[in-house]
Parts: C-alpha cells; sequence; structure tokens
C-alpha cells in the first residue's frame, strides 16, 4: 500500500474531518476550549478532537466491563481539561476522572472548564507533579481501583508512570499513553537525536514485552498512543 508522508497527511485529516466533530449533543464548551486556552496563555498541545473521540470511546469500553461501583478514570496532565472532557463523557454520568496538573494556570484554566461544562461532580483535579501524586492516590483509592489511566505529560516518565499506574488499574483496565510516536520529534529519528523519543522508544519496547504485565498495541493515529489491557 502507498503510505507516502502524503498519503498519511491526506489520512491525518481525513481522520479529523470525520471523526473529529463532536457528538450531538454538540457540547460547546468542547468545542471552544483549546480557543479559550490559547487565548489565556496555555500552549495548543491538547490531542486532536478524533484522538478525543478514541479517549472517549475507551473510557466508555472500561467504564462497561467494571464489575461494582461507578467507573474510575485518571489522567496524568491535563492542560486545559480537553482531553479530561471526553475521557468524563466516556465514563457517564456515574463515573469520576481524576486528572493531575503539575502547572498551577493550567489547573485553574482546567478547574474553570470542569465546571462551566457541568463536570465539576464528575472531574476532580489534583495540583501536582505525576510522580508525587501517584503514590497519594494508591495510598488513598487501593490498588486495583481504576479503569483506566491516561499518560499525558512528561514522556520521559512514561514508565515511571505506567508502573505506578500498574498497582492502581484493575485487572482488564486500559492504560493510554499519547505522543508514542512522535511530539516535536519522531519515532524513526536517529537513536540519540532526542531524549524525548529515546524514552517513548524505550517505554514503546518495554509495554510491547509481557514482562510489561500489559498486552499493548500501538494505534498510529495523530503522534501515536499506544493502548495497552492490564493483565
Ligand atoms: C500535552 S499537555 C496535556 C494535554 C491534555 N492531556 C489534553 O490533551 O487536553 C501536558 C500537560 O502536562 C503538564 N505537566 C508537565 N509536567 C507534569 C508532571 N510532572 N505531572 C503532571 N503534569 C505535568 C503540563 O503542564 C501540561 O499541562
Amino acid at each position: 500500500m502507498d503510505m507516502t508522508p502524503q498519503r498519511w497527511l491526506e489520512t491525518s485529516d481525513y481522520l479529523r474531518s470525520v471523526f473529529g466533530p463532536l457528538g450531538e449533543p454538540i457540547d460547546g464548551r468542547l468545542a471552544g476550549l483549546m480557543d479559550r486556552a490559547v487565548a489565556a496563555g496555555l500552549p495548543s498541545i491538547a490531542v486532536s478532537a478524533d484522538v478525543g473521540r478514541l479517549l472517549m470511546v475507551l473510557a466508555s469500553v472500561a467504564a462497561g466491563s467494571r464489575t461494582e461501583g461507578g467507573p474510575r478514570a485518571l489522567e496524568i496532565g491535563t492542560l486545559g481539561g480537553f482531553s479530561g472532557l471526553w475521557i468524563a463523557r466516556g465514563l457517564g454520568p456515574a463515573g469520576r476522572l481524576i486528572t493531575i496538573e503539575a502547572e498551577a494556570s493550567h489547573a485553574a484554566f482546567a478547574r474553570t472548564e470542569f465546571a462551566a461544562a457541568g463536570m465539576a461532580d464528575r472531574v476532580e483535579l489534583r495540583l501536582g507533579k505525576g510522580l508525587e501524586v501517584l503514590p497519594r492516590l494508591h495510598a488513598e483509592f487501593g490498588p486495583g481501583s481504576f479503569d483506566l489511566v491516561f499518560l499525558d505529560a512528561i514522556k520521559s516518565e512514561y514508565r515511571a508512570y505506567a508502573e505506578q499506574a500498574a498497582g492502581l488499574l484493575r485487572p482488564g483496565g486500559l492504560l493510554v499513553a499519547d505522543n508514542c510516536l512522535g511530539a516535536s520529534w519522531w519515532i524513526t529519528d536517529a537513536p540519540g537525536s532526542d531524549p524525548g523519543r529515546d524514552a517513548v522508544d524505550a517505554f514503546n519496547r518495554w509495554i510491547s514485552t509481557p514482562a510489561s504485565g500489559f498486552l499493548a498495541c500501538c494505534v498510529a493515529n495523530r503522534e501515536g498512543l499506544v493502548v495497552a489491557r492490564k493483565c
């Protein structure tokens, strides 16, 4: 099959135009969120809407297979709340998302957006660094208490996040990680050309083996998402 860079770009555009638009009823808050975020000085580094839709579907699958209690998801890297709102939608009204953000200004913006979207009761933001907040969540909620974990903060910390998240996820729960093919680098760049590339490459190679305790694949959508089921 012809998968030239041109084809790849066309495919990305196609995905965005067909799977990007918001579902009905159209949520005006979500549609305009990143424009408001950029106007408020946040960087434009959220997932695209088609990836948001993928997160929503995965969250709904993870929520649907929970056998008792309300579904629970965790996100590391909130930014303005764009991906978090998609995940919260997928969890449904009984669900709860805990999202971790290290930057106070991003956290304040996201809190406003969660409230304005009517999701304040479904989404709880924890201000802090992922690797510091995760052990506190272990102590608070206990093992196997989450159905889905989404990684989207510091790429060189992905393996450390995943190892801690493994304890929080129930068997069959999903770990999803953004930027597993690229960010400011691309995965096929030469090893050693970028520390972020090398760290994500090492994460990909680890999570794809049985030793990780996950059954993983990579969705080559936009900048690539690893989707992994906890064994
Ligand atoms: C790529 S953005 C997240 C985008 C968001 N998930 C979305 O798609 O809407 C990464 C975010 O992680 C935050 N961050 C950076 N270091 C962090 C850390 N150690 N722990 C938690 N969040 C961190 C950044 O401030 C930034 O807001």
